[in-house]
């Protein structure tokens, strides 16, 4: 199966624009690796709809020159939004150890009483094999996907607690996950290599575009268990696949693969705008799942629109409750650090 389809990786011009979302003031954000990337230009645009955004991440050096620069900078025009009212934060994060990720939570909850949107963001990408995290997982499978897991599972309840309150509409409280087109390479028939997760045995491209892609169809089976389980409860989640950008992402390519896929790289910036529609778009009018008619649960190509992810992936997550597998398999690697 291609990793993209040409609408991802072509995608037509977006009609979302930063215009039509409103003022954010009074709202509490977290962008994961906010200091780079489609997320520092969705950290950027919200700080500038006057929302409360903490850039989590692993150096405060980059969150602190993150900052200064997005302050800096000037914001797109709107219509309705009168700026200056944002704040941005530093949050120490460091998905690669999951013993440091309870601290990072209580550090965030000693701050502040309500969380409207979090970005999942933060993520690695061909890293070399062998490369591992502290605890010795696949860095693939743990910064991507164990590590946003278990930083979830400590912030729901703060997230379900935002969903209650009496400002926050039906469709606010957001949980957004940025996984790839690349989950379209996960492997079959479930998205998850449910007798070796951690990959361990396997080598080469072929196997770094499996872990990669394994870690991403985590993010959007995450995503799609977080609606079922929470939506009555008012919570939205969703995956995006933010298009393909010349980030640092690409930090572990050769120089010569660099050069021959620059040309169909777009700007960092058409990445921030996918994740806030996904933050922020109105077309969600209630929590029914994508199964069931609704929105809850879907995925979202770029540059803003409702997509369809892989269907070996969909089909387990409505079919063979695979989404509930893998929480249950998540809950029980990670219960030492829960
Ligand atoms: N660029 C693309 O074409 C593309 C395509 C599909 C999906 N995506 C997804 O988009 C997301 C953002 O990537 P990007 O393209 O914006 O690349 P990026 O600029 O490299 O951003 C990734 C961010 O993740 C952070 N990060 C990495 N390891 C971390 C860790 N252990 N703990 C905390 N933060 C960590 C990085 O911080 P450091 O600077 O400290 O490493 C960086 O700020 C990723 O999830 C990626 O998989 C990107």
């Amino acid at each position: 199966m291609p990793l993209f389809t040409w609408s991802e990786a072509f995608p037509p011009k977006s009609s979302f624009t930063e215009n039509q979302i409103p003022d954010q003031q009074g709202r509490v954000f977290i962008v994961t690796g906010g200091s780079s990337g489609c997320g520092y230009e969705t950290a950027k645009a919200v700080y500038n709809l006057n929302g409360r955004v903490y850039i989590a991440g692993r150096s405060a050096k980059n969150a602190e020159e993150a900052i200064q620069k997005i302050k800096s900078s000037p914001a797109a025009p709107h219509s309705t939004v009168q700026r200056g009212k944002g704040s941005l934060h530093f949050l120490k994060l460091d998905l690669n150890d999951l013993g440091s990720i309870k601290a990072s939570v209580n550090e965030f909850l000693s701050k502040e009483s309500r969380l409207d949107v979090i970005w999942h963001n933060a993520g690695v990408m061909g890293a070399p094999d062998g490369s591992t995290t502290v605890q010795g997982f696949e860095l693939h499978l743990g910064v991507n996907a164990l590590g946003p897991f278990l930083l979830q599972h400590f912030l729901m309840p703060i997230c379900l607690k935002t969903a209650r309150h009496p400002d926050a509409t039906l469709n606010t409280t957001r949980v957004i996950f940025v996984t790839s087109a690349g989950h379209r390479g996960s492997p079959k028939p479930d998205g998850v290599n449910w007798s070796d997760v951690n990959t361990e045995t396997s080598t080469g491209i072929r196997a770094s575009l499996h872990k990669y892609g394994q870690s991403k169809a985590m993010n959007v089976m995450h995503a799609h268990e977080i609606a079922r389980r929470y939506g009555p409860q008012g919570v939205i989640s969703l995956s995006l696949h933010p298009g393909s950008l010349k980030t640092n992402l690409q930090r572990y390519q050769s120089g010569l693969f660099k050069t021959l896929t620059s040309p169909l790289l777009y700007d960092q910036h058409y990445g921030g705008l996918t994740e806030l529609f996904a933050g922020f778009n109105m077309e969600i009018t209630d929590t029914n799942m994508l199964e069931n008619g609704g929105k809850n649960g879907s995925y979202i190509q770029p540059w803003g629109r409702w997509g369809e992810g892989a269907p070996h992936v969909f089909e387990g997550l409505a079919k063979r409750k695979t989404g509930e597998r893998l929480w249950e398999m998540c809950e029980d690697i990670l219960k030492e650090w829960m």
